[in-house]
């Protein structure tokens, strides 16, 4: 321990006996700061507005014991880490060890010599320095990974609005049908988290899993041909059963994602919606037809939003219904396509759905070859021009060879 941080090292002692009190101060006064007291309560005061370093503490006083004060410094997460070392002139070795037990960290005997002092005194301020170095290195590691943590959550997010979009803008251009589907499950999911039911009790975790992955019910479209997903007309019956096939090519995709990564809870509740999000609680939906409970409760939940927003949004062949109308839908429906007890959900919260679908604020950019001129598209992010790490630092040909 370096002399600087011993002279700042302010070290407390309490004792009844004042002759005990003033050989302490004598002896430690030389290196450190010390603050002598006769009893717990004027000790314990003072701690209530000082840092101290070490606390020398007697066993025997009469109105407070060593023993009391230490479980009073032990229960108050101020003082709990200050060593103590215990002074005594009983030779009971049942003190020492419920000493020991409750949190001191050394026991010495009276009359205390001075050598044996400033040795305790100098290994338990070492000790400490070191134990508070480690709980800093620790809280200094502890925040590294958790900005880590946050980054990495940043990446899946947008990597799955990524796909989500591309799933999306295969026959939406707008992207606005996806946002709403999240803000609709959340309704539900909100109300699961609120007010538990049998059955329907879910985790905050299986919550914020469905809210993140709801937006990726449709990726399978991503493997529908343009011919039959973007058909203006009626689809033919062979046609219907290509698009049925859709949750399982979008299921396929993240079943190889869970291969790769291994168990995740995100993702597994990803594969869970994609998969079941067009099954139907009577058992006809598709692409297995089960029923009920059986549905997982993340695909009854996208199942609900999925089609409100589909009925209250404009598309080619249709117009946007009243959102009125839609929920009349929906609460028909109830038993036969969606889960009954997810409609009650719903009415209780009818407000809120018809305000997702008149909010404006949810219109993407629209990007179709038809309504843009891509070549005018501005990218925020994207340095062109400029020299950067990923450059080649020579563009001829033979380097370009070289570095394929
Ligand atoms: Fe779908
Ligand atoms: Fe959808």
């Amino acid at each position: 321990m370096s002399a600087d941080i011993a002279s700042k090292s302010v070290i407390l002692t309490v004792d009844d006996d004042p002759v005990t009190l003033n050989t302490i101060f004598e002896v430690l006064k030389e290196i450190y700061t010390v603050r002598p007291f006769t009893s717990g309560e004027g000790a314990l005061k003072f701690l209530e507005t000082n840092k101290v370093d070490l606390i020398l503490l007697d066993h025997n006083m009469p109105n407070m014991t060593g023993i009391e004060i230490l479980q009073i410094l032990q229960d108050n997460p101020q003082t709990k880490d200050i060593p103590v070392v215990f002074l005594t002139s009983s030779v009971s070795n049942e003190d020492e060890i419920r000493a020991l037990e409750i949190g001191a960290m050394d026991y010495l005997n009276k009359p205390v010599k001075a050598r044996s002092l400033l040795t305790r005194v100098r290994l338990q301020l070492e000790l400490q320095s070191h134990r508070n170095h480690l709980v800093e290195l620790v809280n200094e590691k502890t925040e590294e990974l958790q900005e880590a943590n946050r980054k990495l959550e940043q990446r899946d997010k947008a990597t799955l609005d990524l796909l989500a979009k591309a799933s999306d803008m295969r026959d939406n251009e707008t992207g606005a049908h996806i946002e709403r589907v999240v803000l609709f499950a959340k309704v539900i999911v909100d109300d699961l988290l609120k007010s538990p039911k049998e059955h329907y009790i879910i985790s905050e975790q299986y919550g914020q899993d469905i809210i993140a992955t709801v937006k990726l019910h449709d990726l399978g479209k991503l493997a529908m041909p343009d011919n039959i997903l973007l058909k203006p007309g009626k689809l033919t019956a062979a046609e219907y059963e290509i698009i049925k096939t859709h949750p399982l090519y979008g299921a396929k995709m993240l079943d190889q994602a869970i291969d790769n990564m291994g168990e995740d809870s995100l993702l597994k509740v990803a594969l869970e919606i994609v998969y079941c999000h067009h099954e139907k609680w009577d058992g006809s939906g598709y692409p297995k037809g089960v029923k009920g409970f059986n549905i997982p409760l993340s695909a009854r939940i996208a199942a609900i939003a999925d089609v409100f927003d589909a009925l209250t949004s404009a598309r080619p062949y249709k117009k946007a219904w009243d959102p009125n109308d839609a929920l009349k839908v929906i609460y028909a429906d109830a038993e036969k396509h969606f889960d009954p007890y997810l409609c009650e959900v719903v009415k209780r919260h009818e407000q809120d759905f018809i305000d997702i679908v008149n909010m404006n604020n949810i219109v993407e950019e629209l990007l179709t070859p038809e309504t843009t001129d891509m070549s005018k598209v501005q990218l925020n992010h994207l340095a062109t021009g400029k020299p950067n790490s990923h450059t080649l630092p020579v563009c001829s040909a033979t380097n370009v060879v070289r570095a394929i």
